[in-house]
């Protein structure tokens, strides 16, 4: 925290922000009208599952899939540390049921589709609130992901995530996007860059993670790869995923690679040993390393090391993953 004329103003950065979610790559939906896909889910390595009570749900079927998830969530998904449920949007009129439903004691946190702006994530902060009371959960713990789907939430991106500390991630919706605007998508997606690059600048701002649309052409591997890179490239720090072929290039494009580790770790030791000493700018492997090029090291090794605890799968904020 940073103090200017008496007004403290909070460090947005990744220290303060939970590095738990940061470290989560592969973001799988699960349609939650589909007891097959979602028996499958169980067996899946993704970091985190979506169960979608949303699009992936035609209208006639929204209360058999509520029904289905909320059973689901008793048993659990041993293999993923993160269980979130996407409810539908504020303008659904399915919203407080859907919570009433699926706020369960499994759920770590819940996805707003179509989020227009920080009043609908005020309305989400009041629900969840209720729903951790009835649910035993401690105050805050359900974790908020909205939605930036139309051209209006691109704009309102920033206030969308800082519009409550539960909100832990912005999570980019290409599809709708270019629907809102009747632009026709591209396998490279250079359509959508400026609205892409603009959130995940939001998200960074706010200190939250940044998670990457879908890719829908599920049997295309390479054209998956290169989306990968490219959101990479613009901030984000994982990706919504339609099928299980995509959990693994996921998992590995956004893990750092051991030999990038071993020379972070490097670097904040031979720059914190630095300061101590005075100084403010070492070399280390023939680079430059000043304090922000440290901190741009010391939070890959924060993820590295989330990846690292996750493997003996950490449960959720909730503490009941
Ligand atoms: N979650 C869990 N399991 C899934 C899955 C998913 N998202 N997508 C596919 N599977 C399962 C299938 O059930 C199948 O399992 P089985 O061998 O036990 O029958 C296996 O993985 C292989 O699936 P495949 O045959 O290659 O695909 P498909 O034709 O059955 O399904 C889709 C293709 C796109 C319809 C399906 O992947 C899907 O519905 N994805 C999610 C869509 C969604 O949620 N959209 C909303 C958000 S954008
Ligand atoms: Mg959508």
């Amino acid at each position: 925290m940073v103090a200017v004329g008496g007004t403290p103003i909070r460090d947005t950065t990744m220290a303060d922000a939970d590095a738990r979610f940061w470290s989560l790559r592969s973001f799988l939906f699960v349609p939650g009208g589909q007891s097959r896909m979602i028996e499958k889910a169980r067996t899946l390595a993704a970091d985190a599952i979506i169960l979608d009570l949303e699009d992936a749900v035609a209208p006639d079927g929204k209360a058999a899939a509520r029904a289905l998830v909320a059973r689901a969530l008793e048993e659990g998904f041993p293999a993923s540390p993160v269980v979130l449920v996407r409810v539908n949007g504020c303008a659904s009129g399915l919203l407080e049921d859907d919570l009433a439903q699926v706020v369960r004691p499994r759920v770590d946190g819940i996805c707003l589709p179509k989020c227009q702006d920080a009043q609908e994530v005020l309305l989400l902060d009041r629900l969840l609130a209720d729903a951790e009371r009835r649910t035993g959960k401690p105050a805050g713990a359900l974790w908020l992901v909205p939605f930036i789907e139309s051209p209006g939430a691109v704009l309102e991106a920033a206030q969308i995530a800082a519009g409550a500390p539960r909100v832990a991630a912005l999570s980019f919706g290409a599809e709708d996007l270019a629907a809102a605007m009747g632009i026709a998508r591209t396998r490279e997606g250079d359509e959508v860059v400026y609205p892409r690059a603009h959130m995940a600048l939001a998200a960074h701002a706010a200190g939250r993670a940044a998670i990457d649309g879908v890719f829908i052409d599920f049997r295309d591997a390479d054209g998956l790869e290169q989306d990968i890179r490219r959101g990479r490239s613009l901030g984000y720090t994982g990706k919504q995923l339609i099928h299980p072929s995509q959990i693994e290039p996921t998992n590995r494009l956004f893990s750092p690679d051991p030999e990038v580790v071993a020379r972070a770790r490097r670097m904040v030791d031979t720059f914190d040993a630095a300061v101590a000493a005075g100084q403010g700018v070492v070399v280390v492997d023939g680079q430059m390393v000043d304090r922000p090029v440290a901190e741009r090291a010391r939070r890959m090794l924060a993820v590295a090391a989330a990846h690292a605890a996750r493997a003996g799968h950490e449960p959720g904020p909730g503490g009941t993953a």
